[in-house]
């Protein structure tokens, strides 16, 4: 479990120091142009900080999966653009990570200046938590902090590694999200609600299992709960299965039973006959989807079954949609959950990037408490899984 007292940016002195800022700028491109901004703007108040505390801050990110070459499609030129745009000042660009450019770049900044390093992709010991890489890294700055909650379930050598070698603290966005979503964890306002979904219940084992021991009510939805479904002996057709999770499943509604945790899965189904949002479309009950037919969203009656566990909820962790929220058709499911967690007043917490993804396409984002910007990260922390970027910070 993550430690959740780190120092901050508030315990260190940065007033003309090199500070080294690790972002999530890893943000989600079509055609050349950023499509959601979050992590950017998430980022904003760290930075704004250090600037403002007359740091010289030198931001780096990953974007992508470059595999460690420069590959300008990776560039982070489009997030300087945005910084810089929400900043209302100029983010300089490096044109390399540990290079000449980068370096005299970062030892010509004056206090309260800001600049930021190319894609730490771009050299495959990133990846590798190189230690000679992290100390590259870490010989342009006197302080690193950390504020990539999306990239802490890493350990690379810009989330990790250069935690050797300098001061290490975190940043604001850091701060948010392991306050928010470990106090939940750990002190939840009961009833504590988890809503998981997604294509596969071997993404969610460890979450499931961890939720088990906290929660009051577990709900399971999307394509996950087929297999779940089949464990019970239910027919369903042609809809995602993944036959070695079967035992594991059946396991997993026994532990529930044992520990007194409601286990919902769906009672029937919005089905199709194949996997396209043009298909033919039919609601059917969860023990008798034809062959030639797959689940692709919870039908009307499951929308209220979950709707009426969660209107009372105290605390609401929720992370995969319901369906195949994306096609129009198959995003009723997705849509009576969000509306039932805005209606609740409970504390709602929404981890994974499909399901932030989803509720900010239905417009409840501004309804849930916290949307973590955290995808893979946030399903590590709920798992209860210690997260490199977090340990190598300094306690306080
Ligand atoms: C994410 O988008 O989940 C993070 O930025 C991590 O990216 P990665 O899965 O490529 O490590």
């Amino acid at each position: 479990m993550t430690s959740m007292n780190k120092k901050t940016v508030e315990d260190i002195n940065v007033a003309s120091k090199r500070v080294l800022v690790r972002c999530d700028f890893n943000v989600p491109m079509k055609d050349g142009e950023i499509t959601d901004d979050k992590r950017i703007r998430e980022a904003l108040k760290t930075i704004k900080y250090l600037v403002d505390n007359n740091a010289r801050v030198i931001l780096c990110s990953h974007m992508g999966r470059p595999k460690g070459e420069f590959n300008m499609k990776y560039s982070l030129a489009p997030v300087a653009k945005r910084l810089s745009e929400l900043l209302g000042k100029e983010v300089v660009l490096a044109s390399d990570v540990i290079g000449p450019d980068a370096k005299a770049k970062a030892a010509a900044l004056k206090d309260g200046e800001l600049m930021l390093i190319e894609n730490v992709r771009f050299h495959k010991e990133e990846e590798k938590n190189d230690p000679d890489f992290s100390k590259e890294l870490a010989s342009m700055a006197e302080i690193y902090v950390n504020d990539a909650f999306g990239t802490a379930h890493r350990a690379h050598a810009s989330t990790a590694g250069v935690a050797d070698y300098l001061p290490a603290v975190c940043g604001y966005l850091i701060q948010k999200e392991i306050s928010i979503m470990g106090g939940a964890l750990a002190d939840p306002k009961r009833p504590f609600v988890a809503i998981l979904g997604g294509a596969k219940v071997s993404d969610k084992i460890g979450v499931i299992n961890n939720l088990i021991e906290k929660v009051d009510t577990l709900i399971i939805g999307g394509g996950m709960a087929y297999t779940f479904m089949k464990a019970l002996g239910h027919q369903i057709g042609d809809s995602l299965l993944e036959a070695d999770k079967l035992e594991l499943s059946k396991e997993l509604m026994a532990k529930a039973e044992a520990k007194g945790v409601r286990f919902l899965i769906p009672v029937d189904n919005r089905a199709g006959d194949k996997y396209d949002p043009d298909c033919n479309f039919m609601v059917v009950n969860s023990d008798e989807i034809p062959d030639g037919w797959m689940g692709l969203d919870i039908g009307e009656q499951t929308e209220k079954l979950f709707a009426d566990a969660i209107k009372n909820a105290g605390t609401v962790v929720w992370n995969g949609p319901m369906g195949v929220s994306e096609w129009e058709r198959f995003a009723s499911g997705t849509r009576a959950v969000a509306t039932a967690v805005a209606e609740s007043g409970a504390i709602s917490i929404i981890g994974g990037g499909d399901s932030a993804a989803a509720i900010e396409k239905l417009g409840f984002a501004d309804k849930m408490t916290h949307i973590s910007t955290g995808g893979g990260a946030s399903l590590e922390f709920l798992e209860g899984l210690e997260l490199p970027g977090i340990a190598c910070l300094q306690d306080k």
